[in-house]
Order: structure tokens, then C-alpha cells, then sequence
């Protein structure tokens, strides 16, 4: 699959909230919760007002002119959160995209902005039924942090 991988463009950031919804992860056998859920305050710190924090960056991957995939980093008391100075990362691909590279794509840019902007680490949260994001994080070099009884806390160190 031909795919590109960018910066998203300010006037874009309205498309994070359907990456933030395809975000959510929804185990076999379970139903999709309604879309409404992003508006809960939990999930809203992830996208609102986006672009006015420090660590606030996001990459698209786009295939024909359309928007498939996403991965966006922000400092924000979200379930990944270990301290001030680290940004977390939130991650999704459309399902019809999926397999073909893009989130690892995704990942990579985005990592090495992070790194570019001099932070140190990156976390992130992931429920620990969901296989394929584990799977993924691993391979690009994330290692189990913290855990509860239903997710992982990962970080990856970016800086020496
Ligand atoms: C997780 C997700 C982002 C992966 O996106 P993707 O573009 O399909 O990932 P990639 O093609 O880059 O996959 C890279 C590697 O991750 C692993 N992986 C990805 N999807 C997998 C799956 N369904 N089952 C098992 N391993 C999987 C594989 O090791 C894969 O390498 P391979 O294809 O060479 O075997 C995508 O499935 C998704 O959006 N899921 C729903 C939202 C979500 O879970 N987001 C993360 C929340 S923490």
C-alpha cells in the first residue's frame, strides 16, 4: 500500500477526534462504545485545544488525499502519564489500512521529533488484552513501565 506520512496541518486537527475514537481500544466480542464517549473528560484531554502545549505533535499517514492513520504525542494527565517532562502518545489506523506499516511509519516520525525537540522518554498506556499494539510498541523499542490490573504503562527512552 503507498501511503505518505506528514505533519498534520492545524487545520486538520479536528479529524483527531475520529483518531481519537478509532483509539479506543474495544476487545473481541464487546460493542463499540457510542462515538459520544471522546467528549468524556478523560478522552478530551488527549485532543483539546491541541497545539498549545509544548509536546503537542501530531503525524497522519495518508493514502489518496485521505487521512488513514494517526500519531500524536501531548503532556497530559492521561492514563499513560508518568511525570511533567514526558509526553504520552495516543496511536490509531483506519481498520481498512491496518497491516500495512503505517502505525510503525507513524511511530518512527513521531519519535524522532520528540527527539529532535530534546525530550528525554515517551509513555504511553495499552490495555493489556489488546495483542497488536503491544506487539508493536515492543518492536520499536518500548518496555513495560508500570502496570494495573487491565493496562501496561510503556516507555521508550529517546535520548541518551
Ligand atoms: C494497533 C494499530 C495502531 C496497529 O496499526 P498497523 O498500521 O496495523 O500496525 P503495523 O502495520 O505498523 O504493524 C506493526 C507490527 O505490529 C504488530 N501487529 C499489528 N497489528 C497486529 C495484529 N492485529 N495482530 C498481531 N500483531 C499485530 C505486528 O508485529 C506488526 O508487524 P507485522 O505486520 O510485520 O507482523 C491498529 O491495529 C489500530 O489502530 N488499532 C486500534 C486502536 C489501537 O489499539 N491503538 C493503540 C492504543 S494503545
Amino acid at each position: 500500500m503507498n501511503f505518505k506520512i506528514r505533519e498534520m496541518q492545524v487545520s486538520e486537527y479536528g479529524e483527531l477526534e475520529n483518531f481519537l475514537y478509532e483509539a479506543i481500544f474495544i476487545p473481541a466480542g464487546a460493542v463499540k462504545p457510542a462515538r459520544e464517549i471522546i467528549y468524556q473528560p478523560e478522552l478530551q484531554i488527549y485532543i483539546k485545544n491541541f497545539g498549545e502545549g509544548p509536546a503537542d505533535f501530531c503525524f497522519v499517514a495518508e493514502v489518496e488525499n485521505k487521512i488513514v492513520g494517526a500519531a500524536w504525542s501531548r503532556i497530559m494527565n492521561d492514563y499513560g502519564h508518568i511525570d511533567d517532562k514526558t509526553p504520552s502518545l495516543a496511536l490509531s489506523v483506519l481498520k481498512n489500512f491496518r497491516r500495512a506499516g503505517i502505525a510503525t511509519a507513524l511511530m518512527k516520525n513521531l519519535l524522532e521529533k520528540l527527539s529532535a525537540e530534546n525530550f528525554q522518554r515517551v509513555s504511553l498506556s495499552v490495555q493489556k488484552e489488546n495483542l497488536a499494539a503491544i506487539e508493536l510498541y515492543k518492536k520499536l523499542g518500548f518496555k513495560i513501565f508500570n502496570e494495573n490490573e487491565s493496562e501496561y504503562i510503556m516507555i521508550k527512552k529517546i535520548l541518551q
